[in-house]
């Protein structure tokens, strides 16, 4: 059977795999093409739908993204969103202007529901607007189905060619009934069934690696997160043992963490793969030794990395592939630039070993947002335990310990973390807070413990929740539970005889304290 795709034509606006997701969500398959992409090859592709994305420019302006009125006139139906409605609008002899004011922000459109595009949704209903031009005359053929105070074409239909526009984002939340708009347009009016889902994707990818890879051979860096276990579990559903995986355990991994990475990939495991684990911890505290700035440490942590990396793939020799877990928010992260202040350095961004030797690159998992990279996970079988595993960063305990990094002090931490990460199991609060952990200032304090007075560490606790952790809150611990990890540390940990909570927000704060 031939699978129903959607094509989402880019125009370089920040939403566009909003788009594409939404349309996901759907059950919808979907995949982005530039604007630039030959019109020959999106007609060869026979999509039910199109979708033009919004952009930054102003479509009149000389040079800017544009399209071919042949686009309009294949009979597959078309919408544009923002950028891409004003342009459909040009290009069929519309008008776009600067508007007087710009609009920004949420805003409530009334819709008119005997369009197909708002079949179901209220007639005064919240959308999310962005733009300075706006459609100053319409296209000929076309009506106005919503309107805003500012806005006297917030979306426009010509339903006889099955052409829609919308002025605001209905793939962003903030469009309140944005999806059933996305629906109303993928479902009823491009007649897609849904039949697609998250196990299609697997099936696909697969197909495609076969077919990429051949009899080649494929390196991937497995660190057991959730990307690069997804990304590995798939590359061995689809070429078995032409894949090896490598797994650097530097030492600053949580308590028992390499030998469970080691359970699940490694050859007792269930998958199909060779594992190699290479047990770094002594390079790397060698190299931390003495030194207590956090990007210092991130720096050495990321080196060290790469060339424990590369002296492995050395021994492999030539392969072909390298896999990465990129995932979709790495790639807009790490889009964005020199203008945004460097907070922290992370060095598992856009990084790649410079030595080792393969041709090209297989990111399998680039368009797919975290909670999707997690349904493929469970798709493929992978312990829950892996698949939900909450973010833990590249540099591991090595930014949990403030100042110097030590075996002993790693030993402590790990100890720390796993008694608070069972506690809050235990309390039943492990699926609701987004990230938890336990850290080692560097703080030394007395303390009175039996008789004897001691002079040991103080440990901090850090629970956020967060919805991007780009912001997070403190998450409000209940007492009780604060009190049990804290005695169980005090207790069951030496040289630790504090434990404090830390309340900061981010910002001020930073999730991780360093
Ligand atoms: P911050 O501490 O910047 O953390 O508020 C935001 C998220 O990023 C993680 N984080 C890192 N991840 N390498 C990583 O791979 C790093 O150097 C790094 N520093 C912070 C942090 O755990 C949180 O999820």
């Amino acid at each position: 059977m031939k699978k129903e795709l959607v094509v989402v034509i880019d125009f370089g606006g920040q939403y566009n795999q909003l788009v594409a997701r939404r349309v996901r969500e759907c059950n919808v398959y979907c995949e982005i093409y530039s604007y630039k992409t030959d019109l020959a090859k999106i007609k060869a592709m026979n999509p039910k739908g199109i979708i033009l994305t919004g952009g930054p420019n102003s479509c009149y302006e000389e040079g800017a993204a544009t399209c071919q009125t042949e686009l309009f006139e294949m009979g597959i139906p078309v919408l544009g969103l923002c950028y891409g409605a004003q342009l459909m609008n040009l290009v069929l002899g519309g008008k776009v202007e600067r508007a007087a004011a710009r609009e920004y922000g949420k805003t409530e459109v009334k819709v008119d529901n005997s369009s197909p595009l708002f079949t179901g949704v209220s007639e005064n209903t919240i959308c999310w607007m962005s733009h300075n031009d706006y459609i100053s005359k319409m296209a000929p053929g076309f009506r106005a189905v919503a309107v805003t105070d500012n806005c006297p074409v917030a979306a426009a239909e010509c339903a006889e060619k099955n052409l829609y526009s919308i002025q605001f984002h209905p793939e962003v939340l903030h469009t309140v009934e944005g999806s059933k708009m996305l629906y109303n347009f993928v479902r009823n009016i491009c007649g897609c069934s849904g039949d697609w889902r998250m196990d299609s994707f697997v099936e696909e990818q697969v197909k495609a690696i076969r077919e990429k890879v051949g009899s080649g051979r494929v390196l991937c860096a497995l660190s057991g997160g959730v990307d690069s276990s997804v990304a590995a579990v798939l590359l061995s559903k689809a070429v078995g043992e032409q894949l090896t995986c490598v797994f650097v355990d530097h030492g600053l991994l949580r308590k028992n963490e390499g030998d469970e990475v080691e359970e699940v990939f490694g050859p007792k495991g269930s998958y199909e793969l060779n594992f190699i684990r290479v047990n770094a911890q002594e390079r790397f505290y060698e190299k931390l030794a003495g030194v207590d700035e956090p990007e210092r440490k991130r720096k050495i942590i990321g080196e060290e990395f790469i060339r424990v990396f590369e002296e492995e793939a050395k021994k492999i020799g030539a392969v072909d592939f390298l896999v990465q877990g990129t995932i979709y928010p790495d790639v807009v992260e790490s889009g964005l630039g020199g203008e945004s202040a460097v907070i922290k350095s992370h060095h598992n961004v856009g990084g790649l070993p410079d030595y080792v030797d393969f041709k090209e690159i297989i990111e399998p998992l680039r368009d797919l947002f975290k909670d999707e990279v997690r349904k493929v996970g469970l798709e493929l079988g992978i312990p829950e335990h892996l698949v939900f595993r909450q973010p833990f960063p590249g540099p591991g305990l090595g930014i949990r310990i403030i100042g110097e990094v030590t075996a002993e002090k790693v030993k402590i931490v790990q100890d720390a973390d796993a008694i608070y990460r069972e506690e809050i199991a235990n309390a039943g609060l492990d699926k609701s807070i987004n990230q938890y952990f336990a850290a080692l200032t560097n703080m030394r304090s007395v303390g009175v413990m039996g008789d004897e007075r001691t002079y040991d560490y103080a440990v901090a606790l850090r629970a956020v929740n967060t919805v991007d952790f780009m912001t997070a809150d403190a998450a409000q611990l209940p007492w009780e539970v604060l009190q049990k990890v804290t005695s169980r540390i005090i207790n069951e940990v030496g040289h630790v005889n504090r434990v404090l909570y830390d309340c900061t927000s981010k910002p001020p704060g930073t999730i991780e304290l360093e």
